[in-house]
């Protein structure tokens, strides 16, 4: 089954395009219905243009509370009736009209190993932590900041000096072959979505059977 998408963006739209490109390439079995971004100066939007997806933009601050704003970005979504919706780098918290919504089909991707460094900055926070094993995750999105039932997981090196540009652009390597493989996985009905009320911590949950991507032991010195 070709999985419906819609992509919610705020920045550059890297991982937009990374999904577009698998797509075209026959690796990503899903079509993009529309992208939608919370600033009109994501430069996602131009290359949803460019291929003739349909664009809008919902700024919060045009609207009266943070509630409106998330009623109407799950009523234009509901309108092209997305399977899942894709946060890309969308950087609001969605609220309870989304997570009803769109229950359990609201994917994020996330630049570090989950649980670990939630929030922004996740590969500077590695760096400050003297991690040595940064990388992405793939997870369901529910109330909290980066708290959903986890996907999929791809673990990236850290080289010595690292700084946190250096050390994202590596992991974002990752979350441009993670995040298709993803959809692709969920449209082909090998990966599958949790069952409803499945946290992170409990019950019958993707955690349980979560992909993980490694770097190759055969590459240990
Ligand atoms: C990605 O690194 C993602 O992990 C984070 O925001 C970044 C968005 O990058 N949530 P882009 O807009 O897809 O280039």
């Amino acid at each position: 089954m070709t999985l419906s998408l819609t992509v919610l963006i705020s920045g550059a739209g890297s991982n937009l395009r990374a999904i577009l490109e698998a797509i075209d390439a026959g690796r990503c079995d899903a079509s993009v219905r529309a992208v939608i971004s919370d600033r009109a100066s994501a430069a996602g939007l131009a290359l949803a243009t460019e291929r003739g997806v349909p664009t809008a933009v919902l700024k919060l601050s045009d609207f009266a509370s943070r509630a409106a704003w998330d009623a109407e970005l799950a009523r234009t979504l509901q309108g092209y009736a997305p399977d899942v919706v894709v946060l890309a780098g969308f950087m609001k918290i969605v609220g309870e009209h989304m997570l009803s919504a769109f229950d359990r089909r609201i994917l994020n991707v996330h630049p570090s190993l989950l649980p670990a460094f939630p929030g922004t900055d996740a590969p500077a926070q590695a760096i400050a932590a003297g991690a040595r094993i940064a990388g992405c995750t793939v997870h369901v999105v529910d109330g909290g900041v980066d708290t959903g039932p986890i996907v999929a997981q791809a673990a990236v090196r850290i080289m010595p000096g690292d700084d946190a540009d250096a050390l994202h652009k590596r992991i974002q390597r990752a979350e441009h072959l993670l995040f298709p493989a993803v959809l692709h996985g969920l449209a082909r009905g090998t990966i599958a979505l949790p069952s409803k009320g499945s946290t992170r911590s409990g019950g019958e949950g993707p955690d349980d059977h979560a992909i993980l991507v490694s770097p190759q032991l055969d590459t240990v010195p």
